[in-house]
């Protein structure tokens, strides 16, 4: 159905054939979460479920949108990117907000999106949004930014013009994905390295909480605060450190009586974290699933109670899979509060696992689980 339906939607609509069609893909994350605005580092990739972008340049300065799976359209100036009451329109006026701001010049465009990326699920329809219409503006306008600097744009609209003051990870997994491989990106320096993952007897399953996550937005730009409030302390005590790269347990403790219980908590958490994606990915280079979903897990923990961004459903979905011999892992993906939860499953159990789950969930949330295996894939890219 994608993207054709896409395609179809736009020649109704505007009597032509779209310039170009792209396809921007959602994202998961292994291990490191909430790590991204911390220096830290993540385990994300993009996966095959995607938002397709259909486009063509206009003569004049308008921007046509069609948001297809919405049944929505609107029209707005490119000259003048003011917030629209559309929320979904502010994702496109803040890739061209940015741009402009980054000195490109480009003119209107027309463009139908969608795709099967769950909305409110945490697994980044926003960022491919974002990063579907700056590929699709820089190759249709030649604005000859590089890949980085598309990530960089798509991340800057969603801080200023969406208002969520996000990391960099989901844009970034959105546009440099590589199929079958998972990304592992430092977030201090931006550099990444990719780590194919062959996993021939496991499955990665989302299992989808069906909780949107819409509450977690002011609750991102808390956490945010809370980490920037830490390492100020953190500093105050101990000058050479220059980010939470430097910090270390011992350093906590010294610093733990400045701190608030809470405030002191979400350090210990970020300074864990950082540690566990190190161990993670040193055992996944040693093909040790056991240890790596040993990390999964306790990742789960230190969000659920030190970090504070999970939820009932998400605790339960996790609980639920401890006493499987077929899981090696499970933990909340993303931003938290509803969502998904991200397993590793052995393959061969696949229908029992979500057979299992799918009746507990019942039962206990008189809700039916969403479920999704996916697959790893490219980035951003035309399709
Ligand atoms: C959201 C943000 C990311 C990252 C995750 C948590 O997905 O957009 O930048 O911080 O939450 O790891």
């Amino acid at each position: 159905m994608y993207p054709e339906s896409i395609i179809k939607k736009f020649v109704d609509t505007f009597s032509a054939e779209p310039a170009i069609t792209v396809r921007a893909p959602g994202r998961i994350n292994l291990i490191g979460e909430h790590t991204d605005y911390n220096d830290g580092y993540v385990l994300p990739a993009s996966i095959d479920k995607a938002i397709y972008f259909a486009i063509s340049p206009r003569t004049d300065n308008e921007c046509h949108a069609v948001a297809f799976d919405l049944d929505s359209s609107t029209v707005f100036s490119v000259n003048n990117p003011v917030a629209s009451e559309h929320s979904w329109c502010n994702y496109l006026i803040g890739v061209v907000d940015e741009l402009q701001k980054a000195g490109k010049k480009f003119g209107g465009f027309n463009v139908v999106f969608g795709g099967d990326i769950p909305l409110g699920a945490g697994v980044s329809s926003s960022a491919a949004v974002e990063t579907g219409l700056s590929f699709a503006l820089n190759h249709i306008y030649n604005l000859g930014l590089s890949t980085l600097q598309m990530v960089q744009v798509s991340k800057a609209a969603e801080n200023n013009f969406v208002g969520v003051n996000c990391g960099i990870m989901d844009q970034f997994a959105s546009m440099f994905g590589k199929k079958d491989s998972v990304i592992r990106l430092d977030c201090r320096d931006l550099s990444f390295e990719y780590f194919p993952i062959a996993l021939p007897d496991h499955v990665v399953v989302l299992c989808n909480t069906g909780v949107k996550h819409s509450l977690g937005d002011s609750e991102y730009n808390t956490r945010r605060l809370e980490c920037e409030e830490a390492l100020r302390t953190l500093a105050s005590i101990f000058p050479e450190i220059g980010s939470w790269r430097d910090v270390t347990f011992e350093m906590l403790a010294e610093a733990e009586p400045l701190m608030t219980e809470v405030v002191y908590r979400r350090a210990k958490y970020v300074v864990g974290e950082i540690e566990r994606v190190v161990v993670a990915c040193e055992a996944l280079l040693q093909n040790d699933l056991g240890t790596f979903g040993r990390k999964m897990y306790e990742t789960h923990r230190g969000l659920q109670h030190d970090y504070e961004v999970s939820c009932p459903e998400l605790d339960f979905l996790v609980e639920q899979t401890r006493e499987n011999m077929a899981v090696i892992g499970s933990r909340m993906m993303g931003g938290g509060f509803g969502g998904c939860t991200v397993n590793i499953v052995e393959k061969s159990q696949l229908d029992s696992f979500i057979a299992g789950l799918t009746e507990a969930y019942r039962k206990e949330f008189n809700r039916e689980l969403v479920y999704y295996v996916v697959a790893l894939t490219n980035g951003t890219e035309i399709v």
